[in-house]
């Protein structure tokens, strides 16, 4: 990583001396935020930044978007999963025993990319954590040792604001908002926006809003239209210009576990390099 990296990951975009940490989030399914997460981690290991993703969701799609389920099946049962971190599978697994951080880490997904892959168990979090204390906390403290490892860390969420996107939340510094221009996809970002401060305030953790993005940008419609100019006008400055299309190259990469940035869709690239180079102005991190 450069020096100039180095520096401004420091200075840290809220001038805080701690590593930018980044929730993709909205409550809405189907939006985008496993790409924009995915492909973002990607991005700023490309730029030489040490990054990890973690994969926070239950569904595992970040996770199967750089690796094959092979491979996961053998980390997991071998060297956990974030499940562990969250104290979920320490009823399952036979051994009983704690994962550590260390362990669960896959490194090189993807050049200056690690992984903390997900796993299906998140799917009950909330009742298996029903009665224990601070169980928004736990990937915060599991990856505080790990985090001066890396420039960025980039969480990817399920469309709730259960347990698994809780510690996100609380474990980030900032977070993205990704919406697509359908139909009720951008009802509930202000019910989100206050709930995410809501949070952040119960455990006074400061989190700033990094964006809200466009993302899967398909046919002109006039309906699509009037929805980007009302986010405009109800978000302001929150809206990011740089917009992600829908383009198949996007949901090809991921089954085939590479990045856009291995494709050879140079719209993608493009459009993917500008939300990149946007998000990390916002972050306040230099390339
Ligand atoms: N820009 C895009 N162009 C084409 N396909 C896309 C694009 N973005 C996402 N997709 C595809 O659309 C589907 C949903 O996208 P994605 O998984 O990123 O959304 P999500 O918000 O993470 O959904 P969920 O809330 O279920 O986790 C996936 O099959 C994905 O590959
Ligand atoms: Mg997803």
């Amino acid at each position: 990583m450069s020096k100039a990296a180095k520096g401004a990951g420091k200075k840290g975009a809220a001038g805080r001396n701690q590593t930018v940490v980044v929730s993709c989030v909205n409550l809405k399914g189907g939006v985008g935020k496993t790409a924009i997460a995915v492909n973002f981690a990607a991005y700023c290991g490309s730029k030489g930044l040490r990054t990890l993703l973690i994969d926070l969701d239950p569904q595992t799609n970040s996770t199967f978007s750089c690796m094959s389920p092979e491979k996961w099946e053998k980390h997991a049962k071998t060297k956990g999963t974030v499940a562990d971190l969250l104290g979920v599978r320490q009823h399952t697994s036979a051994e009983g025993k704690a994962k550590t951080v260390e362990s669960v880490i896959i490194k090189d997904v993807f050049p200056s990319v690690d992984l903390i892959p997900s796993h299906l168990d998140l799917f009950t979090i909330d009742l298996d954590l029903s009665s224990q204390v601070s169980r928004e906390t736990r990937l915060r403290r599991a990856i505080r040792d790990v985090l001066d490892d890396y420039d960025i860390v980039v969480c990817d969420c399920p469309p709730n604001l259960t347990i698994p996107t809780q510690n996100a939340l609380a474990a980030s510094t900032h977070y993205l908002v990704p919406v697509s221009l359908d139909f009720l996809s951008s009802i509930g970002i202000a019910l989100l926006l206050g709930r995410i401060k809501k949070l952040s305030d119960d455990l006074e953790i400061p989190l700033t809003n990094a964006g809200i993005v466009i993302s899967r940008v398909g046919r002109k419609s006039y309906f699509r239209s009037q929805t980007a100019q009302s986010l405009k006008a109800t978000f302001k400055g929150m809206v990011l210009s740089a917009q992600i299309s829908e383009r198949s190259a996007v949901a090809e990469s991921a089954a085939k576990n590479i990045s856009v940035f291995s494709t050879a869709d140079h719209a993608a690239i493009d459009e993917f390099t500008a939300l990149g180079d946007e998000l990390l102005d916002k972050l306040g991190i230099k390339i």
